[in-house]
């Protein structure tokens, strides 16, 4: 593969245009605005002068990289690509209508790919007449910096088409896991208790926000608390990605979106973006200290754990990915501590069975059924990794 398109030159369009571009790829960036093309070329200088100062790469090396990537607002300049990656707004009339007209233009082995991280590979496939060239490439923000990418075969994408697509991505040094084309795909299901589970446990008064944030990074060795991480994700994005998950999952109690982070979105309280969300981040403001209690904090921890890991079993149950490419999608996307399959391991299953199957008593909500491949394998005494 010689020429990468890709279409939108937004904050992801961009940062793939420039990871293409790195690994050597003559590139064709597309955008309907000349002025978004125009931000997109001096964020990139920026970029790559700094990588030149921190001595990274040579000077002749960044300029190189600059000269690789084409900027255009013609669809016509996709004619010789190889590969396209549509990174355009997350709507699906949009998209289709762009693959179509994408399709009049492009060769007739070119492989159409969509960023898309929440809307089904299929339907985007469909608008094609060669949908067996179609397929999902979803990189996480910001692109260059992120190892993984989750690679999305439709119903009508053909062997061939997947075996080149993770080729291709694993050639760029990225970590390539291959899931189902199901909402979330792997890390925005899998992922979902993480705050889901976080704002019931504040919505029911068993501890406060900063309390929960210090039980998840000091006794769970999570990288940031859930609040902190919506906050800097954006309540607003945060909680769209939840309802578009639960509205998929035909109202899977287990995606309910939270009261509390609807009315923060609705309030502007978006998070660092607008000053304030969870947390206040007005100058002079001081952050609310948590209540360092070993034991509640344990609790919240194993709550939180034991839904993560019940999720991510149940992915495996419905063989949305191995349990290899759910823990590294966990660990190289969001970066987990460890993969929560192995985790359940060390934990031992019987001991997050309970845990799920104590919830499930207490609330008698479908919310926390216990995946039937943990408790089977719980019961089995085997191992996700077996030694
Ligand atoms: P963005 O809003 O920053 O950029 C989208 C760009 O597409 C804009 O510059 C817009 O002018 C351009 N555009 C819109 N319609 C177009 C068309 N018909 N032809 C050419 N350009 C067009 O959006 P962002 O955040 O870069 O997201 C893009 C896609 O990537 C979406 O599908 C999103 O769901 C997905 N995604 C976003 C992530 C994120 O964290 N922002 C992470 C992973 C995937």
């Amino acid at each position: 593969m010689k020429k990468i398109g890709v279409i939108g030159a937004g904050a992801m369009g961009a940062g793939i245009a420039q990871v293409a571009a790195q690994n050597g790829h003559q590139v064709v960036l597309s955008d309907t605005s000349q002025a978004t093309l125009e931000k997109s070329k001096a964020k990139l200088e920026k970029v790559m002068n700094r990588l030149v100062e921190k001595g990274k790469i040579t000077s002749e090396e960044a300029s190189q990289i600059q000269a690789r990537i084409q900027y255009t607002t013609e669809l016509e300049d996709f004619a010789h690509a190889d590969l396209v990656i549509e990174a355009i707004v997350e709507r699906l009339d949009v998209k289709k209508s762009v693959f179509t007209a994408l399709e009049r233009i492009v060769k007739d082995d070119c492989l159409l790919a969509s960023n898309t991280s929440s809307l089904s590979i299929a339907s985007i496939a469909a608008s094609c007449d060669l949908a067996h060239r179609v397929l999902g490439i979803h990189f996480f923000n910001p692109a260059p910096l992120m190892p993984l990418v989750e690679i999305i075969p439709a119903v009508q994408t053909s062997e061939e088409v997947l075996r080149e697509a993770k080729e291709l991505i694993d050639s760029w040094g990225k970590v390539s896991v291959i899931t189902k084309d199901t909402p979330g795909f792997i890390v925005n299901r899998v992922a979902r208790p993480f705050y889901g589970e976080a704002l019931r446990i504040y919505e029911e008064g068993i501890a406060d926000m900063p309390t929960i944030d210090w039980a998840m990074k000091t006794l769970g060795g999570f990288r940031m608390g859930p609040f902190e991480l919506m906050d800097f994700i954006g309540n607003d994005i945060n909680y769209a990605v939840t309802e578009s998950v639960f509205q998929a999952f035909y109202n899977d109690p287990r995606y309910k979106p939270s009261f509390t982070q609807k009315r923060h979105a609705e309030a502007g309280w978006l998070g660092r973006k607008s000053g304030r969300g969870y947390y206040n981040y007005a100058e002079g403001s001081i952050m609310p200290e948590a209540i360092q209690d070993e034991l509640l904090g344990q609790q919240v921890l194993e709550r939180i754990l034991a839904m993560l890991i019940n999720e991510a079993a149940d992915a495996l149950f419905w063989n949305i990915a191995s349990a290899k490419d759910i823990d590294l999608a966990m660990t190289k996307g969001v970066n987990y501590p460890k993969g929560l399959l192995k985790w359940a391991d060390e934990i031992g299953l019987q001991k997050c069975v309970d845990k799920m199957d104590e919830l499930y008593d207490l609330y008698r909500e479908d919310r926390y059924r216990c995946s039937p491949l943990l408790r089977k394998k719980a019961a089995e005494k085997r191992l996700f990794y077996p030694a």
